[in-house]
């Protein structure tokens, strides 16, 4: 996959993109990664990128100029990209629509920043809009970051094991259960007997229970898209009886 940045900061990207998965993805040639300063498409002798808004207010927009060029520079390689706009007004992001996003062959995610881009480049140039969150960030640069790295775990031969990231919170509609590992007590507290004893299934029941009985506090919200068996129904009846008691 290639996925081609394009933002007003591209030193933003420098070291997430050089660590760890994301990394040793680009070097196995899995993903390839492209940085664009829109600054560099600008046509004036101040490489302005920003103007005052028409009809007034505060802040500035994102010139229209550069930016198209931007994207037109990208669309002359190869394949045509599907252009992703991280916005505060965009639909949520999550899992589902990673995956979605997993299945595309190019990527071009632009950054704003300011009040905004010029809408006719969303008119024109752009095919979705994504937001990762209610609460508003500076600009999509951390935006886009969560969006590369949610979806370089899901392309085949990221992950050192092929199937681990379907097991994730969310990919199965439920948050994860809890991980212990050495030592076998901690401050007091200690690892629970079951996951000692060697019992696949009691072991699998355990984390099942915990991974509902998690989502059931936290995220009760989940249940109802999450697929759920006649004993994950059975066990979350106990589990709201014992949050009732409490
Ligand atoms: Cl994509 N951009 C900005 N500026 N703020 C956000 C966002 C994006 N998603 C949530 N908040």
């Amino acid at each position: 996959m290639r996925i081609d940045i394009l933002t007003l900061f591209p030193g933003f990207f420098k070291s997430p993109l050089a660590e760890s998965i994301l990394q040793r993805a680009q070097e196995k040639g899995i993903l390839n990664i492209g940085i664009t300063n829109i600054r560099d498409h600008t046509t004036d002798r101040h490489h302005v990128t920003d103007d005052y808004p028409y009809g007034g207010g505060a802040g500035m927009v994102m010139k229209p100029e550069p930016i198209a060029r931007a994207i037109q520079a990208l669309c002359e390689e190869g394949q045509k990209p599907h252009v992703i706009y991280l916005t505060p007004q965009g639909q949520l992001f999550n899992q589902e629509r990673a995956k979605a996003l997993a299945q595309k062959e190019r990527l071009i995610l632009l950054c704003g920043h300011y009040e905004g881009i010029d809408e006719r480049i969303r008119l024109l140039h752009v095919h979705e809009e994504v937001s990762i969150g209610d609460y508003v960030l500076t600009g999509g640069e951390t935006a886009a970051l969560a969006v590369i790295e949610t979806v370089a775990r899901m392309i085949p031969g990221v992950l050192g094991n092929e199937s681990s990231y379907k097991n994730d919170s969310f990919y199965a509609g439920l948050l994860d259960y809890p991980q212990y590992t050495r030592p076998e007590e901690f401050e007091g507290e200690r690892v629970p007997e079951v996951l000692l004893s060697g019992h696949h299934k009691k072991i699998e029941e355990w984390r099942r229970r915990q991974a509902l009985s998690r989502t059931l506090r936290v995220r009760p919200d989940l249940l109802e898209q999450a697929q759920l068996s006649d004993q994950d129904m059975v066990w979350l009846e106990e589990l709201r009886k014992e949050i009732k008691a409490q």
